[in-house]
């Protein structure tokens, strides 16, 4: 397993990249963050992502992670909530490996964010099943269990009362909508009350850039489990990214399964 890797997180708005310690999740260089073109074509995101990792220099064989916000299926983006709908059946992975000239992991955002969370952050060590959200433009998931990934799990596009929750309940609809903190969360309540009673995990983390003013918002809701804040924040994606593209499936072994502790 490489001890140093690329992490890549495309956004709607912003593209950050660094190198990676994995073994302890730091970063070795700056972050380096770039706007993401207008309109959020795949041809100008490649370009960019192309220039960061060549700004980043990593050693030729370094492992390069990229993570992105749509649904990533095998190597092709199946979805285009906050980017242009020409990603929607792209062959992504290919496309980057061609442009890179190198393998690449490719990855969600909000998976690679929750990966990050439990190997380094917020839930590591934790055993059962944690959920973790990001509000953001969109609202993302990831679902990890005793330490293992369920990829693509769209939790932010869950219906309630024939609405995309995340339409509802994002910070890009506090904003929008110029809704209280208080507002809000009345809307977040709603939302994790819905996603408790589905999926009963045993910890909630909440991620995005909101999630350093969680003290205004995470008090007002009320659900059975922890709900806790990311601790990664903005570099979440970048090290889970970097994690992935390592081979980290040994941190599984730091956690415990059911069946060990028995
Ligand atoms: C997308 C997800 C993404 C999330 C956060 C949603 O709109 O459908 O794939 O993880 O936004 O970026």
């Amino acid at each position: 397993m490489a001890s140093t890797a690329v992490g890549i997180d495309i956004g709607g708005t912003g593209i950050k990249g660094a190198l990676v310690d994995v073994d302890t999740g730091e970063l070795l260089t700056d972050r380096i963050k770039k706007d993401t073109p207008e309109g959020g074509e795949p041809d100008a995101i490649v370009e960019v992502v192309t220039g960061l990792v060549a700004e980043l220099g990593p050693e030729s064989g370094a492992p390069v992670g990229i993570c992105f916000p749509a649904v990533v299926l095998h190597g092709t983006t199946m979805s285009a909530a906050n980017v242009s709908k020409k990603w929607i059946g792209l062959g992504a992975e290919k496309l980057f490996e061609k442009a890179l000239g190198r393998d690449i992991y490719f990855v969600n955002d909000a998976d690679a964010a929750g990966f990050a969370e439990v190997r380094y952050g917020a839930a590591k060590g934790h055993e059962g099943m944690v959920l973790l959200t990001t509000l953001g433009t969109g609202i993302g998931s990831a679902i990890i269990y005793n330490g293992v990934l369920v990829p693509n799990t769209e939790l932010g596009h869950i219906e309630i009362d024939g609405k995309d929750a995340e339409r509802r309940a994002a910070f890009s609809a506090k904003e929008r909508h110029d809704l209280s903190w208080k507002e809000w969360a009345e809307r977040l309540q709603v939302y994790y009350a819905t996603l408790e009673k589905l999926f009963s995990p045993d910890l909630f983390i909440v991620g995005g850039g909101v999630s350093k003013h969680h003290e205004h918002f995470l008090p007002l809701i009320d659900v059975r489990a922890p709900m806790v804040p990311a601790e990664l924040r903005n570099n979440a994606g970048i090290l889970g990214a970097a994690a992935l593209a390592a081979g980290s499936p040994v941190q599984v072994s730091e956690i415990r399964t059911p069946r060990e502790e028995a």
